[in-house]
């Protein structure tokens, strides 16, 4: 098994001393002409990682985003004559994902690689979803940034990551009904990541605190985006729009300092998670049971169902605010899988 599962990441993501056993690392490896840089062989399958991600964040709606450590999709392929088409896909709730290359994510956001890089090959691919369509964790957004990603390496990382992120939110706007990079983009760079502007693009990524661990609760619940995205409200009052300014900014200055206290303050949300409240019944009481067994701050992913908690590592158990959610929704007779995961790093060959 390799060591480094994760090559490919954000470097910046990781302490000094991993970051120069991975330089030595590589160097061994490419001695052995196994990785990276090496010749792509002529039919030669590649297989990338593509990781589940957090998005809104409490008050960055549509602009705040997390890498997850788990779950991730699985996207193979390999080069062929012309056209994109895909052999196989699996993993739960692949069957209601289409195959029609002009409507699944993946095929999308590679065609887009394609056409930007200037490259007319085509590709076949083989999907593994790790992720489940509507959860709530980035699961069209896995496949957009999962497929951008791998026709990047096929055509020789010819395009910047800018321009990778852009290639996989046009897969999201064909799919989910609006053009929105914030689970792209962490899915690609991995970490934190704000967009400061969709005209003109500009992100930026922030490497989260060591000690923020999250804690995803997963009802069986289906939350379709596109649907999710028609019940917000198309203006806000300006008193909203104050207290999401302050409490963005300081949710910011929280990841960057490492003062959990503040982020977990600062995950408030008056126009996103407030009306879609009513596609995930107990919500509230999930991320109250959370908040009461330790959980920093406790809210909807994305547009649902999923509920997210942040905690910190150095000072409770996750597990304990992985039960207390599971709880709530089991005991109104709703089954939900949860799980411990930490801040992940993004789209990476394995
Ligand atoms: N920001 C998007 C939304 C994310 O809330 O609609 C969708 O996963």
């Amino acid at each position: 098994m390799d060591r480094y599962p994760d090559h490919g990441f954000n470097f910046a993501h990781r302490p000094v001393a991993e970051r120069i056993k991975y330089i030595k690392y590589c160097a061994v490896r490419q001695t052995e002409g196994i990785f990276p840089g090496r010749v792509q062989m002529k039919n030669e399958w590649i297989r990338v990682a593509a990781p589940a991600t957090t998005s809104n964040i409490g008050p960055g709606f549509d602009t705040f985003g997390l890498a997850l450590m788990e779950p991730y999709d699985v996207i193979e392929g390999r080069k062929t004559e012309s056209g994109l088409y895909i052999s196989e896909i699996s993993g739960p709730g692949s069957e209601i994902i289409p195959t029609d290359p002009e409507r699944n994510s993946v095929c999308i956001a590679a065609a887009e690689v394609l056409r930007r890089s200037g490259e007319k090959f085509g590709i076949e691919f083989r999907i593994r979803k790790g992720i489940r369509p509507g959860s709530g964790i980035g699961s069209s957004g896995a496949s957009a940034a999962g497929g951008a990603y791998l026709a990047h390496l096929m055509c020789g990382e010819k395009l910047s990551q800018t321009e990778l992120v852009l290639c996989a939110a046009h897969a999201e706007d064909v799919t989910s009904g609006g053009f929105h990079a914030d689970n792209v983009a962490p899915c690609i760079v991995g970490g934190f990541t704000v967009i400061r502007s969709y005209e003109p693009f500009e992100m930026i990524s922030i490497r989260p605190p060591e000690n923020l661990g999250l804690v995803v609760a997963l009802p069986d619940i289906y939350v379709e985006t596109k649907e999710a995205r028609k019940v917000i409200p198309k203006e806000v009052p300006l008193k909203h729009l104050v207290f999401h300014a302050g409490n963005a900014a300081c949710l910011v200055h929280g990841m960057c300092t490492g003062d959990l206290g503040l982020v977990g303050r600062s995950v408030q949300d008056l126009v996103s998670e407030p009306f879609r409240s009513h596609f995930v019944p107990h919500l509230k009481e999930a991320e109250s049971a959370a908040l009461s067994h330790g959980a920093l701050a406790s809210f909807l992913g994305g547009s649902g169902p999923c509920v997210m908690s942040f905690y910190d590592k150095n000072t409770h158990d996750g597990k304990i605010i992985a039960e207390s959610m599971k709880d709530v929704f089991v005991d109104a007779g709703i089954g939900c899988k949860t799980w411990v995961t930490d801040c992940g790093v993004g789209c990476r060959r394995i």
